[in-house]
């Protein structure tokens, strides 16, 4: 359950339905995002060390799933860490859905 206040150093919530539950996929995404990713990227994804990830862009460059997918995995340049062997496919996934479709 989620009964915390929303500050602006947590990162945003998943939206509850009408019945009181979350998405347990979003919300693991959001985990998986406020441990391994906001320290760099921000915990709304406005950026930091990492690139801003909430300003729509994420779209542009990966406009399939698959290719924000891979990054994540695999790493890129000097700063973004691989977290292939760090995460697992599912956490990627949720992470990445929560980037798409609460960040974006
Ligand atoms: C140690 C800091 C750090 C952490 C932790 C980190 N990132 Fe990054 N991330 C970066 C940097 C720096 C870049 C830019 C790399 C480049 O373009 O050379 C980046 C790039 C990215 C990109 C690609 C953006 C683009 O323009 O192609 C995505 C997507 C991304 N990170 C997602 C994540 C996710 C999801 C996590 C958590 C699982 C995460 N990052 C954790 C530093 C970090």
């Amino acid at each position: 359950m989620i009964l915390s206040s929303c500050g602006s150093s947590s990162a945003p919530q998943i939206p509850v339905g009408p019945n009181g539950e979350s998405d347990t996929e979003l919300s693991t995404g959001r985990a998986v995002w406020t441990k391994h990713c906001a320290s760099c990227h921000g915990s709304s994804g406005q950026g930091g060390r990492g690139h801003k990830l909430n300003d729509g862009e994420i779209f542009r460059i990966y406009p399939e799933v698959d290719g924000l997918l891979n990054v994540i995995s695999v790493g890129k340049g000097q700063g973004m860490p691989a977290f292939g062997s760090k995460l697992s496919d599912e956490e990627i996934a949720a992470v990445s859905r929560y980037i798409r479709e609460i960040l974006n």
